[in-house]
């Protein structure tokens, strides 16, 4: 059976414009927090299969999207690298010891060595080709390199960025020998995240609008470009969906080039500019502003207004970044039902 959401990232035609949801799985279900509570950490979650799988397809049954979206995180692949992840309860997201030197880059493993090591993701995946039914797709997922590196450089979540960007503009060689090794990473794990069974493989730049457009190819996109062309040389059915947050001022520019399948256009993009600069070319992605999920006229006018730019275009319907946990589930649906309904061939 056809999955309608591959079809759409690969600009086949199909009955209605496909939707999922960034953060899809997560604290505002309450099925979620049951499971991950069960768990006593988000990480024990993770490193779960069987209850990965089971939040993973929570969303479908509750919000009734089109595709299901691996629940895992972007910062397991350093955290196999070597560098020890911790959450800490009210703020995120923790490296005991950030690279610093070279020294500490060349203790991290790298390649197939710790590609080899999530085997717990590809097993979550395993899982869920077996429990998902057959029209929905699994999208698998990565972080880029450049937002990786930043949480591998601060230690943490970071406002300013100033440690990575230090590394930046003074010693710009050793960012891009971490770059190298996660990006040598990330092909091997998002190849085997497509050998396990996902369908659909995105591509996370969270903190592209961190770097200066003028440097953000050097430091980002060439290495997701390489990522995505890596895989659609080897697997070209697996659409690539590329999510670089807060470029707009770049599609402008041009900078955005590359064999992959999607564009993610984040919230604060507007829709008719990526269409002009970039549909031709790239299936679009997005791009409600994921706070519209507040109130449901909101929801319902932002949809409205985005196909109306989108109709008989190449789309699939998102937000334009990740659901926040304080979301009514009730408005998570309404968003859902409201995408489908006004794309309805
Ligand atoms: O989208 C999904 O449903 C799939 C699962 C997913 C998670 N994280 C689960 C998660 C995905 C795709 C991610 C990606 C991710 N993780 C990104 C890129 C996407 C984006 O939103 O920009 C980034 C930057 C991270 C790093 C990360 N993980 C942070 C900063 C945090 C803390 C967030 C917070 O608000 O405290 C996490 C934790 C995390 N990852 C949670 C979930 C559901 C919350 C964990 C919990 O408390 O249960």
């Amino acid at each position: 059976m056809s999955k309608i959401f591959v079809d759409a990232c690969l600009r086949k035609t199909t009955p209605y414009t496909p939707v999922w949801m960034m953060r899809q799985a997560g604290r505002y279900l309450p099925e979620y927090m049951a499971v991950r509570n069960e768990m006593g950490s988000f990480l024990n979650l993770c490193h779960a299969p069987e209850r990965a799988a089971e939040v993973t397809i929570q969303p479908l049954d509750i919000v009734g999207v089109d595709a299901a979206i691996l629940f895992s995180d972007i910062l397991v692949i350093p955290d196999e690298m070597g560098m020890d992840l911790s959450f800490v309860k009210g703020e995120g997201p923790k490296f005991a010891d950030p690279i610093k030197t070279e020294a500490d880059l060349d203790r991290l493993i790298g390649g197939e060595e710790a590609a080899s090591k999530l085997t717990y993701v590809y097993e979550t995946i395993k899982l869920l080709k077996e429990q998902l039914p057959e029209d929905k797709a699994l999208i698998g997922f990565t972080g880029a390199p450049w937002t990786l590196a930043t949480y591998m450089i601060e230690g943490q979540g970071t406002k300013t960025y100033n440690i990575c960007k230090k590394m930046m503009y003074s010693n710009p060689e050793l960012l891009h020998k971490i770059l190298r090794k996660v990006t040598d990473v990330v092909k091997i794990y998002m190849e085997k995240q497509i050998e396990a069974g996902a369908d659909v493989v995105q591509i996370f730049d969270s903190w592209a609008a961190a770097i200066e457009p003028s440097k953000y190819d050097e430091f980002s996109w060439k290495y997701m470009v390489e990522i995505a062309e890596y895989l659609k040389e080897k697997y070209p059915e697996i659409p690539v969906i590329m999510f670089p947050k807060g470029i707009s001022a770049f599609i402008e520019r041009g900078l955005v080039y590359g064999n992959f399948d999607v564009f993610g256009v984040d919230w604060g993009t507007p829709m008719a500019m990526a269409k002009e600069k970039l549909g031709d070319k790239y299936v679009l992605q997005g791009n409600m502003e994921p706070c519209r999920l507040y109130s449901k006229e909101e929801t319902t006018k932002c949809v409205e207004a985005i196909q109306e730019i989108m109709e008989g275009e190449g789309h699939i319907f998102n937000l334009g970044h990740g659901i926040l946990p304080d979301v009514p589930v009730e408005n998570a649906k309404h968003f859902v039902s409201e995408c489908q309904r006004v794309s309805k061939k």
